[in-house]
């Protein structure tokens, strides 16, 4: 899509509802691309626009939308009701703080030029920017919105109050209604949420924290059907959110998408080693080209399940990412003995290779998790570490985590936490030895045998 369209259709759009002379909008269609570029553009820059066409179409919508109400609005009820604090707050739900502060400074801009230059209708929206910047950075509950709306309400009565000292002009009802203004926008951007993020997919952090509550289907039914993977699923999830937050990445995104990451397993649970407690490996009789097609199908069947429950979008890509294209080496070295001329390409899965962080940290503490169960007798923490490392090292090595953004520093602190993480977690595994047994000091037997 043509860069400079939304700006367009939005300069024509609020000129039909809103006209004005031509010289006006002529200036107005000059300054809308401008400000287009210098803002908008910015955001469309970072990764996750290019991750799903669904971040921009979302985005370009909320921009449309957010003019030409706030510019109704405007005309209609004047400043003190202007939907700023609305538009700004829900691009900061769902596309995190740059965007927020680029859409909030272009509506206020072109308000500015659209209003005959009225320099408090961009000082109230740069205000209300600032205050949505500041107050909605890390959001996990509603409460949080309603706490933003207060201190908005707060910083619009000041402003009311020094435009009245400056200016000498006040409105009878200006102080009141911009008091009220940000908890009306909150109640409306509470309520339309669950709506934007069930029709885009893109989800804001109190849709993931919803979620990620554990009580979703589909983690009922993993739970069920697949005891082992569901236990598998919460592990990654401890070590995927811990990873996250060491490198400031998402880690409420990297802890709910590992909760899902194996969701597609619900199909064929007893072929994945998690689930053969007590029960014959089903690959053993058949062949390792079939046991691949399975393997792939908890990656395909994930997808599938992902988008018929309308899953955030980047689980989705998860879902898919969390092997990348990785070998499945143990049943390629079965094909092998089989036919030494196999093709390790015949052996891996379908991909892609992780292309955002939180994606690139699942499929590390994917692997992490599962080296991490095959640990037996005492491990020291230095044997842990190395364990660790080796594993992450070898994906490093592989390249698959090429487009995920993960520097090497990141990789290293991700080594460094899986590692304490595992440790932590091992060390409450290991049984201790019964008491009266040797080694064991208590009490009445003040053995020094340890
Ligand atoms: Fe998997
Ligand atoms: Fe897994």
């Amino acid at each position: 899509m043509n860069q400079f369209l939304t700006p367009i259709l939005t300069v024509i759009f609020l000129n039909l509802l809103l006209p004005s002379s031509w010289k006006a909008f002529l200036i107005e269609l000059i300054f809308a691309m401008l400000l287009w570029h210098l803002f908008i553009q910015e955001s469309f820059r970072s990764n996750i626009f290019k991750l799903h066409k669904s971040f921009s179409i979302t985005f370009n919508s909320i921009v449309i939308a957010s003019v030409l109400s706030t510019a109704l609005i405007i005309n209609k009820f004047g400043n003190v009701l202007s939907t700023i604090y609305l538009f700004t707050a829900l691009a900061i739900l769902l596309f995190g703080e740059k965007s927020a502060k680029n859409l909030g400074f272009f509506i206020s801009i072109l308000m500015f030029i659209h209003f005959q230059e009225d320099i408090w209708i961009f000082l109230y929206g740069a205000l209300m920017t600032l205050v949505v910047v500041k107050t909605l950075k890390t959001v996990y509950r509603r409460s949080d919105v309603m706490k933003s709306a207060g201190i908005a309400a707060i910083a619009g009565v000041i402003f009311i109050f020094l435009k009245w000292i400056l200016t000498g002009i006040a409105g009878k009802f200006e102080m009141p209604l911009i008091a009220l203004n940000p908890f009306i926008s909150s109640v409306i951007v509470l309520g339309i949420l669950p709506y934007i993020e069930y029709t885009s997919r893109i989800y804001s952090n109190i849709g993931l924290m919803e979620l990620g509550n554990l009580n979703h289907p589909l983690l009922k039914l993993l739970s069920i059907r697949a005891p082992g993977t569901y236990q598998h699923s919460s592990m990654v999830a401890n070590l995927a959110e811990a990873a996250a937050e060491k490198i400031g990445a998402n880690s409420l995104l990297a802890r709910v998408s590992a909760y899902y990451h194996d969701i597609g397993k619900i199909k064929r649970p007893a072929f994945f080693v998690e689930n053969q407690i007590g029960i014959e490996n089903p690959h053993d009789n058949i062949s390792p080209y079939l046991s691949h097609l399975i393997l792939d199908e908890h990656v395909k069947y994930g997808i599938h399940l992902a988008k018929k429950n309308r899953l955030p979008i980047l689980i989705e890509s998860v879902i898919a990412e969390h092997h990348g294209t990785r070998v499945q080496k143990y049943f390629y070295e079965k094909a092998k003995k089989l036919n030494p001329s196999v093709s390790e390409d015949d052996f891996r899965y379908p991909g892609l290779k992780p292309r955002f962080k939180e994606s690139g940290i699942i499929m590390l503490a994917d692997s992490v998790e599962a080296v991490s169960r095959t640990f037996s007798g005492n491990k020291s923490p230095a044997q842990i570490q190395a364990a660790v490392e080796e594993t992450v090292m070898g994906i490093f090595t592989e390249r698959q985590l090429e487009n995920s953004g993960l520097t090497l520093e990141d990789i290293e602190l991700l080594i460094e936490e899986f590692a304490r993480v595992v440790t932590s977690s091992y060390h409450k595994r290991i049984e201790y030895p019964k008491k009266g047994e040797e080694g064991v000091i208590d009490g009445d037997n003040k053995s020094n045998k340890i």
